[in-house]
């Protein structure tokens, strides 16, 4: 069983994440969600985070509301994609939680020591708390066991021609995650998250089966694929944080290629990460493994699989 804590800002795929997550009841324990200023501000991150653990059926696990802007700079662009709400304006009730007392680093840092070499943190918006956490605490890398992060991108970003959104927001924290010494940093990228897509057919599925869940993540995604169709019409939507979770539950899902990498901070690369593969830049000191490819049948096997599994043989049929 992995200890897990899921660092986001949702965000319509981090909610979709957060559920797979707790579908994963053998696999995965989610020890709590601390938030972070990135799709939206704070505010309506955090209470984004209740909302999704309400139609999970989960107002156990507790929230720790995390930085409402980035370390070094001022707050970016919101992400366009989410809706104003960051929930896809569908109009949920507020779940009427608050969140912890402790913020989101101090927390990190505490659980961190008190479960030593235990945690997986799992950051699927900017990078803020997790390098907060960092800076405060010179113990905080080495009592980590693993850092499975949604972001960056070897060839392509989205925001720019070269930044992904997660490292663009704060680009200074990526950095210092990179710098810092984890044991293990897997970086899924955009050149990965490219071959998640959500398409009709398979969220259509998802209305027919018919459950609150199903129910909510067909409907969430509504405006999500309305963005995606107005970037480059494109039926359907990418399920980026997604595909971090469906790694943690099965790790064929990526492959993955042995790098050093590092985020520009400044000028017009301002937030892209660069990726030298350490099988052609040997002399480079490897700090991740980062994602060039996912498995798409696999994936939504596993997204399908773990959510709605009486569903499977419909999703086999439909990926052909
Ligand atoms: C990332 O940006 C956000 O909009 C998504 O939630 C995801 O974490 C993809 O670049
Ligand atoms: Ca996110």
């Amino acid at each position: 069983m992995r200890k897990i804590i899921i660092d986001t800002d949702p965000g319509i795929d981090d909610a979709l994440a957060i559920l797979l997550a707790l579908s994963a009841k053998e696999e995965l324990e989610v020890l709590a969600l601390t938030t972070v200023n990135g799709n939206v501000d704070i505010e309506k991150v955090t209470k984004n985070a209740f909302k999704i653990l309400d139609v999970a059926g989960r107002r156990d696990i507790p929230v720790y509301k995390g930085n409402s802007k980035p370390l070094m700079r001022e707050n970016s662009m919101p992400a366009d994609c989410h809706g104003d709400d960051g929930l896809g304006n569908i109009g949920m009730e507020e779940s009427g939680r608050v969140p912890e007392e402790e913020s989101a680093a101090d927390f990190l840092i505490r659980k961190a020591r008190e479960e030593k070499g235990e945690i997986t943190l799992v950051p699927i918006g900017p990078l803020t708390n997790i390098a907060e956490a960092i800076q405060k605490d010179p113990e905080f890398v080495k009592n980590i066991k693993e850092v499975v992060i949604m972001g960056g991108a070897i060839h392509e970003g989205n925001v720019t021609p070269h930044a992904e959104f997660n490292f663009w927001v704060d680009p200074e924290a990526a950095k210092i995650v990179f710098q810092a010494g984890f044991e293990k940093i897997v970086m899924v990228g955009l050149d990965a998250t490219r071959y998640v897509w959500l398409d009709p057919a398979l969220r259509e599925l998802l209305y027919q089966i018919n459950t609150p869940v199903s129910r909510f993540i067909h409907k969430v995604t509504r405006v999500y694929a309305d963005a995606h169709w107005g970037y480059g019409q494109k039926l359907g939507c990418e399920l980026c944080d997604v595909l971090v979770t469906a790694y943690l539950l099965d790790t064929s899902v990526l492959e993955t290629t042995d790098a050093f990498v590092d985020v520009e901070t400044q000028g017009l690369c301002d937030g892209a990460s660069v990726v030298y593969p350490i099988w052609k830049y040997g002399d480079r000191q490897k700090n991740c493994e980062a994602a060039v490819k996912a498995d798409t049948k696999k994936f939504f096997e596993i997204f399908f699989g773990y959510l709605f599994p009486e569903y499977l043989e419909n999703v086999k049929k439909i990926q052909g």
